[in-house]
């Protein structure tokens, strides 16, 4: 899997951080964005450098179209290719329906959802070319439900959408080598989800305990390898159970 590049949507923390170190010490060349978090992906750089491959962390909010595509373009035009794109980019806010604000209501869109449209359409000309291509998507652990959820309207709408785009997707691109696949985490203990909301929740997993963000990790790595050709469209649930 050498001299394979990936792209990582909101990779300065959490499960796209993890992502980027473990791929770069598998040999892959990495391209992080972020929206706000410079000091983390400055320290991201530190530990990606000691891999030995190529790495770049670049400011880039990927739900300005314009921006996401420029991004994916310089990305290709000096490296050359992009073989996988991992959106793990993603906002979360709980508020009640009717204490939800206009702008907060459609940033769950603009960050979850939209850019999936933005980047997929920026990174497979390249991979329909090369006859290649991963593109992991995150959703949530129980979007399959279609549950009322009063205090996460917005936010389960976006994600449901995702299962839509990933499907999508994977249907228009299996044809060309490229495979699409969705990862619903329940809950993992990462910077985007409060500690306490964590710790509450802990009753309420069969398996006892919050996922890790290696968790996450693992199932992306399994997903961007050769052994994964044939799982193309899936929704895998990686939530101790929770959420079924
Ligand atoms: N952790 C969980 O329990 C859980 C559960 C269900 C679903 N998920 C989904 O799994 C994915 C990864 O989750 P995570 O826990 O690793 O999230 P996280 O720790 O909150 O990290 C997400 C990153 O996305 C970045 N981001 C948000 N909007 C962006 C934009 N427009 N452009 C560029 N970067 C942007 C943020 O960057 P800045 O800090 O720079 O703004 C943040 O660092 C997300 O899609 C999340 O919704 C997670």
């Amino acid at each position: 899997m050498s001299n394979r590049v990936a792209l990582i949507t909101g990779g300065a923390r959490g499960i796209g951080r993890a992502l980027a170190i473990a791929l770069a010490q598998q040999g892959w060349e990495v391209a992080v964005c972020y929206r706000r978090s410079v000091n983390e992906a400055a320290s991201l750089m530190k530990a990606l450098r000691e891999s030995g491959v190529r790495s770049r962390a670049e400011q880039c909010d990927v739900s300005d179209a314009k921006a996401a595509q420029a991004w994916v373009q310089k990305v290709e035009e000096e490296w050359g290719r992009v073989d996988a794109l991992i959106n793990c980019a993603g906002l979360y806010h709980r508020v009640n329906f009717f204490e939800e604000t206009l702008e907060g209501w459609h940033e769950m869109f603009d960050h979850n959802l939209h850019p999936l449209f933005y980047l997929s359409h920026a990174v497979a000309p390249g991979m329909r070319r090369r006859k290649w291509g991963r593109i992991i998507n995150f959703s949530i652990a129980n979007a399959e439900q279609l549950r009322g959820q009063p205090f996460l309207t917005a936010h389960y709408i976006a994600k449901v959408g995702v299962l839509i785009v990933t499907r999508t997707l994977a249907k228009t691109l299996a044809p060309e080598g490229i495979t699409v696949n969705c990862i619903s985490p329940g809950f993992i203990a990462s910077e985007g989800v409060p500690v306490e909301e964590l710790q509450n929740m802990v009753s309420k997993i069969p398996a006892g305990y919050v996922g890790a963000v290696d968790d996450a990790v693992a199932v992306c790595r399994f997903l961007l390898s050769e052994e994964a050709r044939y799982v193309n469209g899936a929704n895998i649930l990686l939530s101790g159970a929770w959420g079924i």
